[in-house]
């Protein structure tokens, strides 16, 4: 706790912690928890320059002196945050964004957010998914919250427990990589795994896995999807052992092959702050994500 957060910062969230705690299980309450778990990272002492968290730390040799001074300032805004005119701002700010939201989709329509695309429910229909799948394996998406989730109480079983629930997870065990994966359904990627697989099984297995679950959830998602709907995947290639791991081409192969139609590809460059850090460039960052906009045929397609 002291290493995260001053110690006046620490009891302010606890109170707000407690309240929301306190509430009982409703959308305002999750609402609420979503602009909480905000006002956890923007009030931390971890980098907001580093998606997960690393102790903010001015005199960092490789920073410039204009990154020194950004930190010292951070430090010193977070060691004096006031918790409660922080989580206000968040809540308006978001108030607006679903407001927007209203705007655009009308005031009839339902939306819905899916905390575990590997348990969708069956009976779900929708007119439009939206999705921002895990990369490969260059995220550490479970660290990169764990500062909010501990804080709401949302992983009283460990870390690890929800990150086992994750797609693109990184940690198996040795008997798992050895025992492999049922690959035959990923013809499209053969030739990358195998040349992953050449210079790491483990990573391989990794890359394998996290193919066999978003084709799996992809298969949930078309039969969610009314005829004549649309899914928006929001998709990154990354690098695996120095190869290129094409997923936005893997991703569109699964989609088309469920019967998807590709009605526009859109590239776009990742101005993520949060994102470009050295250790991710190391790991196989790249700066372009691309926005695919995939319709279900009216008729034919799957059948359904
Ligand atoms: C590329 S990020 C997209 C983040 C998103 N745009 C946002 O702003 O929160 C991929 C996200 O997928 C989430 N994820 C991983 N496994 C999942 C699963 N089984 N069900 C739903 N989401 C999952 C990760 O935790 C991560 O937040």
């Amino acid at each position: 706790m002291e290493r995260w957060f001053a110690l006046p910062v620490a009891k302010e969230l606890d109170r707000f912690a407690a309240a929301l705690g306190a509430m009982p299980d409703c959308t305002e309450k999750t609402f609420l928890q979503a602009c909480f778990s905000a006002v956890v990272r923007r009030v931390c002492l971890a980098d907001p320059a580093i998606s997960v968290p690393v102790k903010l730390n001015p005199e960092r040799a490789s920073l410039t002196s204009a990154q020194r001074d950004d930190r010292r300032r951070w430090l010193a805004e977070r060691h004096n945050a006031d918790v409660e005119a922080i989580f206000h701002q968040i809540v308006a700010a978001n108030v607006l964004r679903m407001g927007r939201l209203e705007a655009v989709a009308g005031s009839t329509a339902k939306s819905l957010i899916l905390d575990n695309v590997r348990s969708l429910d069956s009976s779900l229909r929708a007119d439009l998914v939206i999705t921002s799948p895990p990369y490969g394996s260059a995220q550490k998406y479970v660290r990169s919250s764990s500062l909010s989730l501990i804080w709401l109480g949302l992983a009283p079983d460990g870390l690890r427990a929800i990150e086992k629930l994750t797609i693109g997870r990184e940690h198996f065990l040795k008997n798992e990589v050895a025992s492999g994966l049922p690959e035959e359904s990923l013809t499209f990627a053969a030739d990358a795994l195998e040349r992953i697989g050449k210079k790491n099984a483990t990573r391989r297995h990794i890359a394998a896995q996290f193919l066999i679950e978003m084709q799996s959830a992809l298969v949930d998602i078309e039969a969610a999807i009314r005829p004549g709907g649309v899914l928006i995947l929001v998709v990154g290639d990354n690098i695996v052992c120095g190869e290129r791991f094409a997923t936005t081409r893997y991703l569109a192969a699964i989609c088309t092959e469920l019967g998807f139609e590709i009605e526009l590809e859109l590239v776009d460059s990742i101005r993520s702050r949060g994102l470009i850090t050295r250790r991710n460039r190391s790991v196989g960052y790249i700066a372009e994500e691309t926005i695919l906009v995939l319709r279900k045929p009216a008729s034919g397609g799957n059948g359904r």
